[in-house]
């Protein structure tokens, strides 16, 4: 049997062997995560470099960017590329997705985080804000995805983790747009999970309760009056790794998340939207 191929119990196809992101084989090749710039996208940087990963950082803010990719190859001695870009533009996936070949940056895993909302009922939200949410958190993930899935099925397998968001579990009142886009996030990462499992594909949609990032500052959201605790960026980014390595299809990062995943399931649909708006506190903050 050919090496790194098992055979695929009920059908021919031979399936590849599990991903692991800190193999020795994995450890020359590069995880690229946009949205590095800050909050959980820089944790996720800090982590795979602390433990030995080379890196390839995608946001808006150059600066942030070069700052924190000098920091991290002065500490822990890891190669990181930079790849200042706007995810809005509809060709910055594949203007990316050519950096990387360009330069022979072999992406073994994928992280979507860039992501962004905005505060307020749906007919508040300014024309141009809509755009800009769904051009990130939908365009730009899925075509990123795109762009990289064929790449790590056809070669040497890998991984991809797509940030989606407790809040894609329903409607979320005064979250209506994001709470939609983290549902096509999931709803996609799911399906993909699927797709890529014999392929060495490990695909993982990580969804998030709220986290101490300067999220809901851009978002124009009072964190103060938020009515569940903010976690911190490292159990986020702890679990995402846990949840990757055993090729989980969704990953809930804390206890109360589960639980309110749990809720979510036994309430009445409306119920379940109406608390996730309660908890949300947007609406009543106004
Ligand atoms: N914080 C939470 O409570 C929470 C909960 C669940 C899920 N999430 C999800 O987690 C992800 C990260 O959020 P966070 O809390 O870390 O937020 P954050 O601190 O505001 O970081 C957002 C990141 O997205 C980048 N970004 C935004 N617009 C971009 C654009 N047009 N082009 C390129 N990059 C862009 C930002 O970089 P630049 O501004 O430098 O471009 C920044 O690095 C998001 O997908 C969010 O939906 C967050």
């Amino acid at each position: 049997m050919e090496s790194g191929l098992t055979h695929c119990k009920g059908s021919n196809v031979m399936a590849k062997a599990a991903y692991h992101p800190f193999s020795a084989e994995n450890r020359s090749r590069q995880v690229l995560i946009t949205g590095a710039s800050m909050g959980i996208g820089e944790a996720f940087a800090r982590e795979f470099a602390k433990r030995g990963r080379n890196l390839v950082l995608v946001a808006r803010s150059a600066d942030l960017l070069v700052s924190l990719a000098a920091e991290l190859q002065r500490k822990h001695g890891v190669s990181v590329s930079v790849c200042p870009a706007d995810l809005t533009e509809p060709e910055t996936p594949g203007r990316i997705h050519a950096f990387c070949q360009k330069h022979n940056l072999d992406v073994d895993l994928l992280i979507n985080c860039a992501g962004l909302s905005r505060a307020g009922d749906f007919d508040d939200i300014p024309m141009e804000k809509l755009e800009e949410i769904m051009a990130v958190n939908v365009m730009a993930m899925a075509r990123l995805t795109r762009c990289f899935a064929a790449d790590l099925a056809d070669g040497r397998g890998g991984g991809i983790i797509n940030v989606a968001s407790l809040g894609g579990l329903q409607g979320v009142p005064g979250l209506g747009l994001y709470s939609a886009t983290k549902a096509f996030v999931m709803t996609l990462t799911e399906a993909l999970h699927v797709e890529l499992q014999q392929r060495g594909v490990h695909v993982v949609a990580l969804c998030p309760g709220f986290i101490d990032t300067g999220f809901f500052v851009t978002a124009g959201h009072n964190a103060a009056r938020l009515r569940l605790p903010l976690s911190g960026t490292e159990v986020v980014v702890r679990s995402a790794i846990k949840g990757l390595k055993k090729n989980r299809m969704r990953v809930f990062p804390t206890l109360l998340d589960n639980l309110l995943v749990f809720t979510q399931r036994a309430a009445p649909r409306e119920l379940s939207v109406r608390l996730a708006g309660f908890f949300a506190a947007v609406r009543d903050a106004q």
